[in-house]
This record gives structure tokens, C-alpha cells and sequence, in this order.
């Protein structure tokens, strides 16, 4: 059979993952194909950097002449941001080239539109590698789980995000320190607040959700908190609770509609997630036929990343010869089955929540506090205060941090209870606010 021809877009970190792959287990690739797959062509920035690489691919600047290319099969795009990545891939399609993308922004963003063109004309787009690394959880959730009707799933799925809690949590590190050495081995995204500010999250959610619910991709409606504000204090107090705290994804199934957001989340620690640290990623699936399912595997880097972009174009090659009616769907549900559900406001989602408050220390403070909440019909949990500081220099002056875990409430009524809480002048800084989930 004639073999195919790849052209590669970006030979970054995940695109060098690729090319070694597919040159590494040619063979092991055609035995699964039945036909040869090479990587003819790459377009980078850096033409004397790529060729330095020596892997024989013939190398350009010219990222349009590859997507142009009438010997080129399938375009491989590993470049990363929206533009001209964006432009390039429509220009693909525009040619009938299948398209393959590890870019989870633009897949979030403007994937519709890229997945409409693809059917037009009659190829496939594809995006394993946009979420989670080497976790094959786009093709378990379209494909291995496809008889149930997805229930909820929440995941650990920005490695940087949660290499940094795992060194505050273990090594009591800083923040900055951690995010630094993230940056170092090149887990962090070229602009590291779409790391700690939920957005990288927020984009891999948004395609997971697409896929388990067959809603069309929703970036705009995904709640989203990072966890730059998470103190090395929350993450002992939620210990001395049996929490630890994850930034987690979540999306989740109900009556009214869906909840997709992003946020720092207490999960009591014996579970599965709260052991995944360092720039593992995982997610837990729940579907109405088999329950609870976890995939876990290394969220971010050249090779794992490349794994699930070959696993694509495998996947694409096989199709080549197939026509559209026989391709598994792009989101997993056919094109006319797409339906958007009504995606809730986070004043309607319902949470437990752990609460970190700086009061005075003075008779009658905690009695106030639980007060609010009483009126509030929001039952408490669980409160811990710790010592006040001996060192205060005025004792009138002296603060003690209270924690306060609630019972599962309607996120209003918390947003309620902490604007009552803050006006209390013996509350001294704004209340930290971290949702709990017991998965
Ligand atoms: N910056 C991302 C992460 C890379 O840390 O998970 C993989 O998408």
C-alpha cells in the first residue's frame, strides 16, 4: 500500500516526541497500520535548530507550503498558541488534509468551526493529545465507555498545577520556587498563568465534556480558579482535616443542565486522586454502566505526548480507505446529535465547602461566625482554631486563624454567608473559600 505522508507543524518538544516515535516503532506502527507512515516534512522557526536534530525530514519556515502540499497526507500540529496555527489548520483542511493537534486552546476555542470544515471535506480531526499527556482519555471516553451515558468526571489534568501543590504539600515549598522549577522542565505552558490560573484546565476540560456529554465545545461557559491564592497554611489545615487539596476539573451531569468548572478542590485524602503527584495527571469517570473508571498516566512531556499524537495518526491512517459514515464521530456522538445543554451558573452548583477565616481573638467571635451560618440554614462540619500566636505584641490584637468545613450547600448561599462573615469587624482579611469533593 502507499505509504502515508505526514507534514509536521512546530518540532518543539512534542513534535521531536513524534518524529522519534514514529521513526523508533516503524515497524511496530506498520504491523498495526499495514502501511508506512513517514514524516516528510516540518516547518519551524528555526530551520538551522530543526535540521541540527538530524532526523531526516526535510525542513522549512514555510508553514504554508506544507499545508499546501499536495504530497502530504495529514498535517501533525505541535506548534502551540491560536495563530498562525489557527489559520494553518483551516488552510489544511481546505486542501483535504486530515488534521491532528496536541493544542487544546485552539481545539476548546475554536474547535467547531475546524470540525464542521473536516466533515465538509470529508477528513478527520483529532486531539488525543490535547488532554492529559500520554492519558488515552479522549478515546476511552468516545469509544471504551461508549455504552454508558457519562455520569460525571473529574481530573487532575495540568501537570505544572499540580506538581507545585505536591512540592507544598510535601516539601513545604513556595509557590514561586516550585512554578520556577516547573518552567525548567519545560511541563509549563509558554505563558504560565494559563497554568496556575485554570485556564490550561479549563481548555482540557472543555473538550472532555464535549466528548463524555456530546455538547458542542464550551470554553466560555467553564468556571475557573487557579490556585495561585492557595496558602502553604491551607494545605496543612486541610491535612490535619484528612483533606488534601487538588486543582481539579470537573464536569458533571444534571437534572438542569452541567457544571464544568476549575477549581482547587479538598478531596479526603484516601482517595485514588489525592495520591497523584508531581506532573501526573489522572481522571475518574463515572458512567451509569460501569461505575467508577480512573485513568492515570504522565500529564505533559516529548514522548508521552507524542503517544497519544501517534495513536491519532494510526487511527487516521486505518480510516484513510473508510468512508465518513464508518469513522468513529470526532466528539463521539453523531454530527446531528450534537446538543448544547444548559450550562449552570456557579451560584446554582452545590458544593461543601472549607472556609479559612482571620478573627480576633475575643469571647464570643466563633459564637457570631457559627451564627451566620446557623440563620443561614448552612450546617457546619467540622471547625478547627488554632492557638492564638504568643508573640502578638497587643493581645487585644491577637488573631487566630478558624477553619470551618460545611455541609453541601447551593454556592449562593455560601457567597451569602462569607459577604456576612467579612463585615464582622472581628474578622480581619478576606475568608478563603476552597470547595470540597468526596468523589
Ligand atoms: N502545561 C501543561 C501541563 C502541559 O502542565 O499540564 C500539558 O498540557
Amino acid at each position: 500500500m502507499k505509504p502515508v505522508n505526514i507534514g509536521l507543524l512546530g518540532l518543539g518538544t512534542v513534535g521531536q516526541g513524534v518524529a522519534n516515535i514514529l521513526i523508533r516503532n516503524a515497524n511496530e506502527i506498520k504491523r498495526r497500520t499495514g502501511r508506512d507512515i513517514r514524516v516528510t516534512r516540518a516547518a519551524v522557526r528555526n530551520q538551522e535548530k530543526a535540521e541540527a536534530l538530524n532526523l531526516g525530514i526535510d525542513i522549512t519556515t514555510d508553514s504554508q507550503s506544507l499545508v499546501t502540499d499536495p504530497d502530504i497526507d495529514i498535517i501533525c500540529e505541535a506548534m502551540g498558541g491560536d495563530e498562525p496555527a489557527l489559520t494553518l489548520l483551516h488552510t489544511a483542511l481546505d486542501n483535504n488534509k486530515h488534521i491532528i493537534t496536541a493544542n487544546k486552546a485552539l481545539i476548546a476555542v475554536h474547535g467547531n468551526s475546524l470540525i464542521d470544515k473536516a466533515r465538509d471535506h470529508g477528513v478527520s480531526v483529532a486531539f488525543e493529545s490535547s488532554v492529559a499527556g500520554g492519558i488515552p482519555i479522549i478515546k476511552a471516553l468516545r469509544e471504551g465507555l461508549a455504552a454508558n451515558k457519562i455520569e460525571w468526571l473529574a481530573g487532575i489534568i495540568n501537570g505544572t498545577g499540580n506538581f507545585i501543590l505536591s512540592e507544598m504539600a510535601e516539601k513545604g515549598r513556595s509557590f514561586e520556587d516550585v512554578l520556577a522549577e516547573a518552567q525548567a522542565l519545560g511541563y509549563a505552558e509558554a505563558d504560565p498563568t494559563f497554568d496556575v490560573e485554570g485556564i490550561d484546565a479549563a481548555h482540557k476540560l472543555t473538550i472532555m465534556a464535549s466528548v463524555a456529554f456530546g455538547i458542542p465545545l464550551s470554553f466560555n461557559g467553564v468556571y475557573t480558579e487557579g490556585i495561585s491564592k492557595i496558602s502553604r497554611e491551607d494545605v496543612e489545615f486541610a491535612a490535619e482535616l484528612g483533606y488534601c487539596i487538588k486543582h481539579l476539573g470537573v464536569a458533571r451531569r444534571r437534572e438542569d443542565g452541567v457544571e464544568l468548572r476549575v477549581h482547587p478542590t479538598l478531596i479526603p485524602e484516601k482517595r485514588l486522586l489525592a495520591n497523584v503527584n508531581g506532573v501526573m495527571n489522572a481522571v475518574v469517570v463515572q458512567g451509569d454502566a460501569v461505575g467508577p473508571t480512573l485513568y492515570y498516566g504522565p500529564g505533559a512531556g516529548s514522548e508521552p505526548t507524542g503517544s497519544s499524537l501517534v495513536a491519532d495518526i494510526i487511527d487516521v491512517v486505518r480510516g484513510i480507505d473508510a468512508n465518513m459514515l464508518h469513522r468513529v464521530p470526532t466528539l463521539g456522538f453523531q454530527p446531528d446529535s450534537i446538543e448544547p445543554l444548559n450550562i449552570l451558573k456557579a451560584a446554582d452548583y452545590q458544593a461543601a465547602f472549607y472556609l479559612r477565616l482571620q478573627a480576633l481573638d475575643k469571647p464570643g467571635v466563633m459564637a457570631t461566625v457559627t451564627g451566620i451560618f446557623g440563620e443561614l440554614g448552612i450546617s457546619i462540619e467540622a471547625i478547627l482554631q488554632k492557638e492564638p500566636d504568643e508573640a502578638a505584641i497587643d493581645p487585644a490584637m491577637c488573631t487566630v486563624p478558624i477553619i470551618l468545613l460545611t455541609g453541601s450547600v447551593k454556592e449562593g448561599l455560601i457567597d451569602q454567608a462569607i459577604e456576612r462573615v467579612q463585615a464582622l469587624e472581628t474578622v480581619v482579611e478576606p475568608v478563603t473559600r476552597i470547595r470540597v469533593e468526596t468523589l
